[in-house]
């Protein structure tokens, strides 16, 4: 396989996991900045053609993973690839997020979840042609509903 290498930090304004909002309809549109290693900010050239990014980062302080449990939304089980659990067994987080603007290294964002510090394992452009008539939510959906 390969070593995963930070290619930069996010500063965000959670400090702990309990200020990031959570559970069914949360909003997550709090503002935070890539800060990419200067090794990689050429790397950025053309960035800001696009409205959103998907950033791949690391869950840096969750410890061990359940492959089945279940979500803070939801009193039923689920296995942990149909969460987005932080504990998993390759501890990867992906977030879609707003481009604001770009200053050298520094991307400012819109739609930040993950703690203040949090090390970025990549950054591509966000593209959906999925029509939305065509997506599934799973047991979401049907949370989603029970609480309605
Ligand atoms: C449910 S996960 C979703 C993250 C991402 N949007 C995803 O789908 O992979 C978000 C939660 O992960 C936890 N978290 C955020 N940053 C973390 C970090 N650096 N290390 C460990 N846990 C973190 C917080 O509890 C946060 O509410």
């Amino acid at each position: 396989m390969f070593t995963p290498q930070a290619i930069g930090f996010i500063r965000t304004p959670y400090k702990e996991t309990s200020a990031i909002p959570k559970g069914l309809g949360a909003k997550h549109d709090a503002e935070g900045v890539l800060e990419l290693l200067p090794e990689f900010e050429a790397g950025l050239k053309d960035v800001e053609g696009f409205s959103h990014l998907f950033v791949l980062w690391v869950f840096d302080r969750s410890e061990g993973f359940d492959l089945v449990g279940a979500p803070p939304v939801d009193d039923q089980p689920h296995g942990v690839f149909a969460t987005r659990s932080p504990r998993r067994p390759n501890p990867i987080g992906l977030t879609v997020v707003e481009l604001l603007r770009r200053e050298r290294g520094s991307l400012f964002v819109r739609g930040v979840d993950m703690l203040e510090g949090t090390p970025i394992l990549d950054i591509k452009p966000y593209m959906s042609s999925i029509p939305a008539e065509k997506l599934r939510r799973g047991w979401l959906a049907e949370a989603e509903a029970l609480r309605r």
